[in-house]
């Protein structure tokens, strides 16, 4: 026996790489063409380039400046398959869009989103076209299902401390020193401010500066101090979001300002990220802020809550913090605004910036602490129905701590700031907070049945650390509190009902694919010695080596199976394929299989026999996945005018699959 495939879809796949080849050949040739002189003295410049996250985890959106208005592209390979650091021709293509930057950015911004990623692949990328491209960047998807972790950070807020190279120094420090730690996290969130003034370019020169955020899908939140251009938008296109009025503090998306809310799956987490800059004031173009935020997340979680096991949301002003802005009126609104909602969608975990320190609330239900009786700094916490922990980070990068300040006599009503009865130098909200003016992040592990949440140092005292470079206190003992150690950790456990929830983990089908093998060795199919009857013919029998199908793909796409035999041959005797018939069967069911017909003997009915390709089995499109065994019985029948010899033919197999 031999065996072929034949695959229509890797064919089709062939045919479309093929077709897109030939448009960059095109498009180079075109551009030689034209070039002139100008273009070859100013190649175009291509920066800024950040990988973002995509509206799921087969999923990135890459997002750059470029300083000519040309078509552009991202291009996208496994590693594995460049050679010597170069492209191969089946590089995928994403065609990039974007338009013109604002005067005081200059020139234009461009971005891809990349789609179909695969698990477990490490690719290489790099943006441009035309010849000029940028450097060739790489990042690693995981298991597309199951545990995870993402690292979050606040404000790194580059030129806050009025020195924007060292508060780049301190934003790459972090993340050098957190992405070290956890070279397999999947996600760094962002709390907002990214830089300190939102137009200045050089200061998002040095927020892009990191590599990581080349090799990490970042997931970019708006800060008041991004809010007040349009450069956020340049940098940062997001998936999913929807830039209505209500989502811009101005009320005007084609205005100045950056804006919108939006939202992506990332395995089992829902992830909703809004503008907390648009709130209650109203502004112009009737602005209904924060109104319009819990309505945005109310129908995304109606619509895609079920599509995860946690409710993560982030946005920059923290509601619940310990210093400066703790006691801010837009903050004691947002939890009037918020909180009772957030209690009745579910909300896991609330992910804020803004405050420059640390704190870890107390499951908070409605705006008030869920259960009276939880202690400070509890490692394990069960929210019960309604109970939200609220997350604020620290500075990432040292550019700026915010110094926690005393409870006051507002008590421990929605709007209170007053003292935690059970630790009365703490607000009544707060079950950890904690300033050093040490650099931080906060990584969450999701697991099946908890979220591990850890605040860790990235920092010490020592540089860089530009606030305190610039004369501020600082209270770390590097000894006792050395980069990498933990802050705070607490394990929070979902709620799940009065019932009981079942889970169960269903791993990745291997190898995920439709393919047929010889079921062992493929040894000769040996009719023996055929036995002569009636006088008139010679017959013989045997059976086919079984034939494994697998099926594990997710299209449930129909397949067959047929074979047909060629001549039998000894020598220069033959004769013909026709007078082989089978009837077909099932070793072992599966995969939907259903046997072919039986197929006679040209002998018993002057037919075709098995010289042309006949059924051994197949399955229609919906059938279960699995495997199957699939055999058939032989019959020879030949004229007993065949001469004497020992033949043989070759039975070939083809696989049929869409
Ligand atoms: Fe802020």
């Amino acid at each position: 026996m031999s065996n072929k495939t034949r695959a229509p879809g890797l064919v089709r796949r062939r045919l479309a790489v093929g077709a897109t080849a030939a448009l960059l050949g095109a498009a180079v040739a075109v551009g030689s063409g034209l070039g002139t002189a100008a273009s070859a003295a100013d190649p175009v410049s291509l920066t800024g380039v950040i990988l973002g996250v995509g509206a799921d985890e087969s999923q990135r959106v890459l997002t750059w400046y470029s300083s000519a208005d040309t078509a552009q592209k991202v291009q996208l390979a496994p590693t594995a398959a460049l050679v010597n650091g170069e492209f191969p021709a089946t590089a995928a293509a994403f065609d990039a869009i974007g338009g013109a930057n604002i005067a005081t950015s200059g020139g234009y911004n461009r971005h891809a989103t990349i789609t179909s990623l695969k698990e477990k692949t490490r690719y290489s990328y790099r943006v441009g076209g035309d010849g000029a491209w940028s450097p060739t960047y790489s990042f690693q998807t995981q298991d597309f299902e199951g545990d995870y972790d993402f690292l979050f950070f606040g404000d790194p807020q580059i030129g806050s401390s009025g020195d924007t190279l060292k508060d780049q120094a301190g934003w790459e420090e972090t993340l050098k020193v957190a992405t070290a730690a956890n070279p397999n996290a999947e996600l760094l969130v962002s709390g907002g401010d990214h830089v300190e003034s939102a137009n200045n370019e050089s200061q998002w020169t040095s927020f892009l500066a990191p590599d990581q955020l080349r090799q990490y899908p970042v997931v970019a939140t708006i800060g008041n101090h991004d809010v007040g251009g349009k450069a956020y938008e340049q940098h940062h296109f997001t998936p999913n979001t929807d830039r209505s009025a209500p989502y811009y503090d101005n009320g005007n998306p084609a205005g100045t300002k950056s804006g919108g809310d939006y939202w992506f799956v990332y395995k089992d987490v829902l992830f909703i990220d809004i503008n907390s800059n648009s709130y209650a004031v109203p502004a112009g173009g009737g602005n209904v802020g924060d109104s319009a935020h819990v309505a945005y997340i109310t129908d995304v979680i109606n619509k895609h809550g079920a599509q995860a096991k946690w409710k993560v949301l982030v946005y920059h002003h923290s509601i619940y913090s310990p210093a400066s802005h703790a006691t801010d009126t837009d903050n004691k609104d947002r939890r009037e605004h918020f909180t009772t909602a957030f209690s009745q969608l579910g909300i896991d975990m609330v992910l804020q910036g803004h405050d420059h320190s640390y704190s870890r609330s107390y499951a908070i239900k409605n705006g008030q602490k869920a259960n009276p009786d939880e202690q400070p700094g509890a490692a394990e916490v069960f929210p019960g129905p309604g109970g939200v922990i609220y997350v604020t980070a620290n500075s990432a990068s040292g550019s700026k701590y915010y110094d926690i300040k005393k409870p006051d006599a507002t008590g421990t009503g929605i709007r209170g700031n007053g003292p935690d009865p059970l630790n009365p130098d703490s607000y009544w909200y707060n079950s950890v907070q904690n300033q050093e003016h040490v650099r931080s992040y906060v990584k969450v592990q999701v697991r099946a049945d908890k979220l591990v949440l850890e605040n860790l140092r990235s920092g010490t005292c020592a540089a860089p650390n530009a606030s305190v470079e610039k004369g501020s206190w600082c209270y770390n003992t590097s000894e006792a509190q050395p980069v990498g150690s933990i802050v705070d950790k607490v394990t929070v456990r979902p709620y799940h009902g009065s019932g009981q929830d079942v889970q169960v983990a269903v791993p990745n089908p291997a190898p995920g694919e439709f393919g047929w093998t010889i079921d062992g060795y493929n040894g000769l199919v040996d009719l023996g010695t055929a036995q002569e009857r009636n006088g008139t013919f010679f017959e013989a029998t045997g059976n086919i080596n079984p034939i494994l199908v697998t099926d594990s793909r997710r299209s449930l796409a129909p397949w067959s199976i047929s074979a047909s035999a060629g001549e039998f041959r000894d020598g220069d005797k033959t004769f013909p394929g026709a007078f082989l018939g089978w009837t077909p069967f099932l070793l072992d069911a599966g995969a939907g299989a259903q046997p072919g017909a039986a197929v006679l003997s040209a002998y018993d009915d002057q037919g075709l026999g098995l010289s042309v390709a006949r059924g051994l089995a197949a399955a229609e499109q919906g059938h279960p996945r699995g495997s199957a065994k699939l055999g058939a019985d032989l019959s020879l029948k030949i004229p007993d005018s065949v001469a004497k010899g020992s033949y043989r033919a070759t039975i070939t197999i083809t696989a049929l699959s869409s």
